[in-house]
């Protein structure tokens, strides 16, 4: 429970402290205009001033190192201290308070020469992981060029800020935004005054810390990012729309040396499992990503049992199911002659005429045998039948005698269950008695 309660302390100061500290490490160095027109006391308020914006730091060989660097006469760059030289707070403090004052001449260009040729050495203490802050403090115009070797420093990857002490006659906005390179980075403080007291400072070392931002992020294609805000610390949620996959990670943190912990993710559309053509069949893409609709087609003599399309889901699942794709029925609608029969064979179909018929299955008759003639001397009944199953029966006149079957049936092959009969005359009734009379 003590051990709790100790925790729960520490967050607390901590908290405290991340807000009236610049929460993350840098590499600041001053750079201090040490002439004449300074004089004494304002030296002195300038070191106050440089103490004040570095107390805003969390101070340490692995927070905000500070190192000082003063300059007036042409032979007169002095690194008072290296970025690795002072970590603590204590040391820091005391060795600003006891640089010493030089007087003399404002050649503020080869300041920031000396800057550039010793302060921001890896071997005196320039970390590569931290952004790098130069802060010049002058109360006169430079007596040499100031726009080359800003540049150069600032070519470096270095934030310069420029504080003017004085009036627009003393050191002019315009040499102080040379300087800085950008007017955001200019401060006037129109009164040595302003050096030492509350709040002036105070705008300065925040406007630093500030400076401390990661590039500004857009949202992946297809997603979105849960804020645009870039400042050290900030945790940005990235999200993808209904339908697609986050690639890469969700969050991205603003680190101390103002890169983010990771890229902005890609949103890929979210895939449905590949889909194979129904047998006999086709589908109209391959493509298988979110809102893809994919339509089915059975090939001729097929015909399609299900959906015609299916649609990837965004929940990575089609809609549909694949079709099947049946052998047509092509026997309906009824291909054949109404007094046909149509039956499947595989892929095409056969029309055979009903029993009693006749013809190529599209136009079945009544199976006909040939028309029959009366016997001479004879006659048939009934006339004119030749049709299937037709029965006709033949007779012979008085005095002849029929030879043959007597009733024809037509047969299924179109023939007649026999010949037709003949009809021949009967032989006289022998007249014996008349014979012998003569
Ligand atoms: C600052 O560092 C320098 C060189 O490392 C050292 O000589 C000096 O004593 C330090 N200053 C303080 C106040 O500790
Ligand atoms: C800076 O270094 C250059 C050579 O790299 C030298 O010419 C110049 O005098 C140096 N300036 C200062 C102020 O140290
Ligand atoms: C799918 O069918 C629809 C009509 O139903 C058509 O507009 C669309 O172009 C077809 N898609 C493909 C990929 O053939
Ligand atoms: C269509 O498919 C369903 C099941 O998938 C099946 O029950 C049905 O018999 C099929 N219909 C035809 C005409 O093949
Ligand atoms: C899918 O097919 C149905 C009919 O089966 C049709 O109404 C719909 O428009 C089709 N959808 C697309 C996207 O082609
Ligand atoms: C053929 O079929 C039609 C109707 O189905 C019927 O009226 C007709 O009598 C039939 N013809 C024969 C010769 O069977
Ligand atoms: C059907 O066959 C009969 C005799 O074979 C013929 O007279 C008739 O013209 C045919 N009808 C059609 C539509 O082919
Ligand atoms: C017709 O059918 C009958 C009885 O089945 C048969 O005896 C006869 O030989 C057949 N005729 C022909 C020409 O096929």
């Amino acid at each position: 429970m003590k051990f709790a309660l100790g925790i729960v302390g520490a967050l607390m100061v901590a908290n405290f402290s991340l807000a009236t500290m610049c929460p993350h490490p840098v590499d600041l160095v001053f750079l201090l205009d040490s002439s004449e027109s300074f004089r004494t006391s304002g030296f002195e308020e300038a070191k106050t001033f440089v103490q004040n914006v570095v107390n805003y730091f969390t101070l340490g060989e692995d927070d905000t190192r500070v190192g000082v660097v003063t300059y007036s006469n042409i032979d007169a760059q002095v690194t008072r201290i290296k970025l690795n030289d002072n970590y603590t707070r204590v040391e820091l403090l005391t060795g600003i308070r006891n640089i010493p004052y030089d007087r003399g001449h404002t050649f503020t260009g080869l300041g920031l020469d000396h800057v550039r040729n010793y302060s921001f050495l890896e071997e005196n203490g320039r970390r590569s992981n931290t952004l790098d802050f130069l802060i010049l403090l002058t109360d006169d115009e430079p007596e040499d060029s100031v726009s080359g070797p800003a540049q150069s420093v600032r070519d470096m990857g270095i934030t310069v800020f420029a504080v003017g002490v004085g009036e627009e006659s003393d050191i002019s906005q315009a040499t102080l935004e040379t300087i800085a390179g950008d007017p955001s980075r200019v401060f006037r403080l129109t009164d040595h005054d302003f050096l030492v007291d509350d709040s002036h400072p105070r705008i300065i070392r925040e406007a630093i810390c500030d400076a401390t931002q990661c590039p500004a992020l857009t949202a992946p294609d297809n997603g979105a990012l849960s804020t645009t805000a870039t400042s050290y610390q900030t945790v940005v949620t990235f999200t993808c729309n209904t339908g697609y996959v986050l690639n890469g990670a969700v969050t991205a943190t603003c680190t101390a040396d103002i890169t983010w912990t990771n890229p902005v993710p890609t949103c890929t559309p979210i895939q449905c499992p590949i889909l194979t053509a129904p047998a006999n069949g086709a589908l109209s893409t391959t493509v298988t990503s979110y809102q893809t609709v994919v339509n089915f087609t059975c090939n001729t003599g097929y015909v399609l049992n299900g959906t015609t399309n299916t649609t990837c889901q965004a929940d990575g699942t089609w809609d549909n199911p694949v079709p099947t794709c049946t052998p047509a029925n092509l026997c309906e609608p009824h291909p054949c002659d109404n007094n046909a029969t149509c039956r499947l064979l595989g892929s095409t179909f056969e029309c055979s005429c009903d029993v009693g018929l006749v013809g190529d299955g599209f136009n079945c008759s009544v199976v006909q045998c040939h028309v029959l003639t009366a016997p001479v001397n004879g006659a048939l009944s009934p006339t004119g039948r030749r049709q299937y199953q037709d029965v006709v029966t033949f007779t012979c006149n008085p005095g002849y005698s029929l030879v043959g079957t007597a009733s024809l049936t037509c047969l299924l092959n179109g023939t007649w269950s026999a010949s037709p009969p003949t009809c021949n005359r009967k032989a006289p009734i022998p007249l014996c008695g008349a014979l012998t009379a003569l």
